[in-house]
């Protein structure tokens, strides 16, 4: 199975920090936020990799990690994502690399606690369709919500104003090859983005989205309160090490 990063975007949550340099750049603790989803891929057993970034210092990210030699891979692949066309639009870029396997994708700014190997695993013998990893938080408004009923997935709304659970999407989706088709369907939502979510939904209508409750801690870094709180957990991992 490959592996793709998307981070693109322009991170405006986090301006001015990221006015001049790129949100997958910044500081977690002790490395660059881009460091944690490749290591995530990497420990997962995934050797295949795409980075699609965008925005500004995109360049950086070759002199910052070059084949990425210090992760154990013999290589990297990259691609550039124009504008900030959503999460979805990022990943259509990677159809050509993915070339009709089955995908792991990760957001750049996802900083997990555990490995997903086995939600990996699991995943390559799921004969088709899509996984999603999902996580109750406190604060769910500001993401992909999941409503389940006899645990099963009933519904996804993106950032709901009145949300209907505290389950929500983490940034960390499996996909078949039907998942290009599907994102050269979709309609730009209103906040003028192919949305991820939308992706996910479609794979709901058709029963062939599955789900696993993520074990240990997870966090976004994409706004200041889940940056500094990204930091606290990482460095509080390292002191325990
Ligand atoms: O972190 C999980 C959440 O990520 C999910 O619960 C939501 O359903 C999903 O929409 C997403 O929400 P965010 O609003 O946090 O996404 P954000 O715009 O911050 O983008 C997250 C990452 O996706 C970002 O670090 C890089 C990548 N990205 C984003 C956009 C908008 C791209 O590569 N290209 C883009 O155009």
């Amino acid at each position: 199975m490959r592996g793709v990063i998307l981070a693109g975007g322009l991170g405006k949550r986090l301006y001015p920090l990221t006015r001049v340099s790129n949100k997958h750049l910044l500081p977690v603790y002790n490395k660059p936020m881009i460091y944690y989803p490749i290591d995530a891929l990497v420990e997962a057993g995934i050797r295949d990799i795409l980075i699609v970034t965008g925005g500004n210092h995109a360049g950086e990210f070759l002199r910052l990690l070059g084949n990425g030699h210090q992760f154990g891979l013999k290589h990297l692949n990259y691609t550039y994502q124009e504008g900030e066309g959503g999460i979805a639009a990022a990943l259509l870029l990677a159809e050509h690399f993915a070339d009709g396997e089955k995908i792991v994708v990760i957001l750049g700014d996802n900083i997990i606690e555990k490995d997903i190997r086995k939600e990996v695993t699991d995943f390559k013998k799921q004969p088709k369709g899509a996984k999603i990893l999902i996580k109750e938080v406190e604060d769910p408004g500001r993401f992909g919500v999941v409503t389940l009923r006899d645990k099963k997935i009933v519904s996804i709304d993106e950032k709901p104003k009145d949300p209907k659970s505290n389950y929500i999407v983490t940034g960390i989706y499996m996909y078949d090859n039907q998942v290009f088709d599907i994102i050269k369907e979709l309609k730009p939502s209103s906040r003028n983005e192919l949305e991820i979510t939308d992706v996910n939904n479609k794979y709901l209508k058709t029963g062939e989205l599955t789900y696993d409750i993520f074990d240990g801690w997870w966090s976004d870094s994409g706004t200041f309160d889940s940056l500094l709180r990204a930091n606290n957990l990482i460095a509080e991992r390292e002191r325990n090490r």
